[in-house]
């Protein structure tokens, strides 16, 4: 009997068919999950990479609101341009704890992955107030209004439930210190040590130079942090994986 003539019988019979069809499937299925079991295999731990502090993480919300991503991607491609352009290409470990992940997939402006600590923050004000003031050729709109927004991280404490409910790992003690910490990231006067202890790394400074913490405080903070958690200088890829 020929192949073709074999098949035939699984044609005839309904129940045959499935129940090859079932197995066929179930081959495929198991295929395309099982990976997905080992999943956290895929994203290599780095070093330096940490949660965000209350003020950057509240800084990223403003970002997200005035949709800077839909002109400034946060992701570094391994390409030649982009690394002599904007530094180390984008490791995954680097947005691990950004809900949702900033990587944006259009350039009106420039990359932003690492933007943290290039400029001062008195130009990051005068850039986001007046980018024309700075850049004249810009087609950057203007966010003076986030300088004259006062905001109290009152909330603060709750938007880090929401992001330790998705998996970003903040502890108790972050959360019961949050508006603490919220406030005293932005003032250069007050003891920042427990600060920089849960955030090493974190810029304490009066970002807007403004008494009072206000959005653009928020959103300079979260900018002066992009891309300066991992340090490249001793930072080697894992080869193994
Ligand atoms: C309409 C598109 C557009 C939007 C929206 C926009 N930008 Fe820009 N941005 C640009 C362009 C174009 C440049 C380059 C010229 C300049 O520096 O102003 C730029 C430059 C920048 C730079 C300087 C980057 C560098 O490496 O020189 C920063 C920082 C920045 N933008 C932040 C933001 C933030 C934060 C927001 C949201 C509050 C935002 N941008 C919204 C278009 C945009």
């Amino acid at each position: 009997m020929a192949l073709i003539d074999k098949h035939a019988i699984l044609e005839k019979s309904p129940t045959l068919l499935l129940a090859f069809s079932l197995a066929v499937v179930s081959i495929g299925g198991i295929v395309e999950i099982a990976p997905l079991f080992w999943l956290e295999n895929t994203i290599e731990k780095v070093e330096g990479v940490r949660p965000y502090s209350p003020l950057e993480l509240t800084g990223r919300d403003i970002y997200v609101r005035e949709g800077c991503y839909v002109c400034h991607s946060q992701m570094i491609r391994p390409m030649r341009d982009e690394v002599e352009r904007y530094g180390h290409y984008s490791l995954a470990a680097e947005s691990m704890y950004d809900h949702p992940f900033q990587w944006g997939s259009k350039r009106t402006g420039p990359d932003l992955a690492r933007v943290g600590n290039r400029y001062s923050n008195a130009w990051h004000v005068d850039h986001l107030s007046d980018p024309q003031s700075v850049v004249p050729e810009s087609v950057m709109p203007k966010y003076a209004f986030l300088a004259r927004t006062p905001i109290t991280g009152e909330y603060v404490d709750d938007l880090m439930k929401t992001h330790r409910f998705v998996g970003v790992p903040y502890d108790d003690d972050d959360i019961a210190q949050a508006q603490q910490d919220f406030r005293t990231q932005a003032d250069p006067e007050a003891d920042s040590a427990d600060l920089l202890d849960r955030y090493p790394g974190a810029a304490v400074a009066n970002f807007d130079s403004q008494p009072g913490v206000s959005e653009m405080d928020a959103l300079v903070a979260y900018l002066q942090v992009l891309g300066t958690m991992v340090d490249f200088s001793t930072f080697t890829p894992d080869a193994s994986r």
